[in-house]
């Protein structure tokens, strides 16, 4: 466990917590057992799900739920934090990832991988109409297929999409126009008929985001999101290539800022990866957080990246796949979801992360850890050996949503289970 001395009290007094019941009625115990930080405990709420995925509350405090290819769920929470009903809302094998409501709850909105469908919702009744409209289409279909959705809280005329690479490497992404490996805005107070098209239509949020799954904005409505690297990377200097894939490229916290304004900086992919371990990368001294292409040549190479590349302002883990991250209410931890490796031996990641923020002189936020450092995180929810971790022996993690009592709800798609985290 990484834990920084002055932030485990700020991770202790920032949500108020509730006790959890040891276990929820009905629901079988937790497939593999977790460890969770000091101060915290959590429960299962829900078993048997089919590849759940994001994950948002109404204000009525339902819970709907992405359940890759299958549809929506919508669930009714008691005040233990348990689910006491559950119903598929949107029967639609096509779902996968991406879902959000308007501000004022009169709209639902859900992603496939091609499109962004919306459908009217009754936040009294949390019933939906019939027939979906088409928001956006035009998306890739291969590749990162997860389209994450988020709406600016001061601004309910926008939708903010994030849009994966096809490939690992997708060498076509390093123009933004290819709309790729890219987070991108549209105003939806009113959408063209038909729809709009993601590649040509809407604005930049940044890009050279390799994919960019989890979104979140800050307590000044600046975006922020979590990006997942590259695999099998090799460093090659004067013909020889090294192999630096085990700890290299990190997974990235970037800051992408004013959505309400075109945002066309680079952040580096597919060229410019970042450093997390400087042991794997040898023909040259690099601190973490640093940028490296696998390349380098005298037209293009880690002086260019440091040139026209956007850094990411904090790294983690290489392979920890970061997938949802959410703001407490306070903005002093922003939770971040890690999926796990597939990359990598040992395995790493399968646990819920805390990152500690807090407010500058100018009242801009950030993390509380340098860009160079490799202890930016605290892990919250977490198996008691991740180097034995694979899909069939520990959690994976993907979205994450608080509900109004400041607990925090995980998804798990490849075991299908739902979890509550509180403090308390
Ligand atoms: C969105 O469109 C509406 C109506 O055309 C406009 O009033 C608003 O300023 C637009 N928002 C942004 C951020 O461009
Ligand atoms: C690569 O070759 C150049 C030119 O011969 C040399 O200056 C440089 O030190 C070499 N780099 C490494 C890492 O061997």
């Amino acid at each position: 466990m990484k834990i920084l001395g002055t932030t485990v009290v700020a991770l202790m007094t920032v949500t108020s917590g509730q006790a959890l019941l040891s276990s929820c009625p009905n629901i079988p115990s937790s497939l593999y057992p977790y460890k969770t930080a000091p101060g915290w405990s959590y429960v299962k709420v829900a078993d048997g799900l089919h590849s759940p995925r994001d994950l948002i509350f109404d204000s009525q405090g339902r819970l709907l739920i992405v359940e890759k290819g299958v549809g929506l769920s919508q669930h009714i929470v008691d005040a233990n934090g348990c689910i006491t009903n559950t119903r598929l809302l949107i029967e639609n094998a096509d779902l996968n990832h991406g879902i959000c409501l308007s501000t004022n709850e009169e709209t639902l909105y859900a992603s496939s991988p091609s499109s962004v469908f919306s459908w009217t919702y009754d936040p009294t009744t949390g019933n939906v109409g019939r027939n979906p409209g088409l928001v956006i289409s035009g998306m890739a279909t291969s590749g990162h297929t997860t389209r994450t959705l988020a709406i600016p809280p001061h601004r309910t005329d926008l939708l903010v999409v994030s849009h994966g690479s096809n490939s690992n490497v997708d060498e076509d992404t390093s123009n933004p126009k290819v709309a790729r490996a890219i987070v991108k805005v549209f105003n939806i107070s009113s959408i063209p008929m038909g729809g709009y098209n993601f590649v040509s239509q809407g604005w930049n949020a940044g890009f050279g985001l390799r994919n960019e799954v989890g979104l979140a904005f800050d307590g000044n409505n600046m975006l922020w999101g979590v990006e997942n690297s590259a695999d099998n990377l090799a460093r090659t200097v004067n013909g020889t290539m090294t192999d630096v894939h085990t700890d290299n490229p990190s997974e990235e916290l970037n800051f992408l800022g004013d959505v309400t304004l075109a945002n066309d900086d680079w952040y580096g992919y597919p060229v410019c990866f970042t450093v997390w371990s400087p042991d794997e990368l040898l023909d040259r001294v690099f601190k973490v957080g640093q940028q490296f292409v696998q390349i380098p040549i005298p037209d293009f190479n880690d002086d260019t990246c440091t040139q026209i590349s956007v850094p990411p302002t904090l790294s983690f883990q290489a392979h920890s796949a970061p997938l949802g991250c959410k703001f407490d209410a306070r903005f002093s931890d922003l939770f971040v979801a890690m999926h796990g490796s597939w990359d990598r031996q040992p395995p790493t990641g399968y646990k819920v992360v805390a990152v500690p923020f807090a407010q500058g002189p100018d009242g801009s936020y950030a993390p509380t850890a340098a860009s160079w450092s490799i202890r930016g995180s605290i892990d919250v929810f977490y198996p008691p050996d991740e180097t034995q971790c694979s899909s069939s022996t520990c959690i994976r993690p993907v979205g994450l949503a608080f509900d109004a009592a400041g607990r925090l709800y995980v998804t798990s798609d490849a075991s299908g289970e739902v979890f509550l985290l509180s403090q308390g």
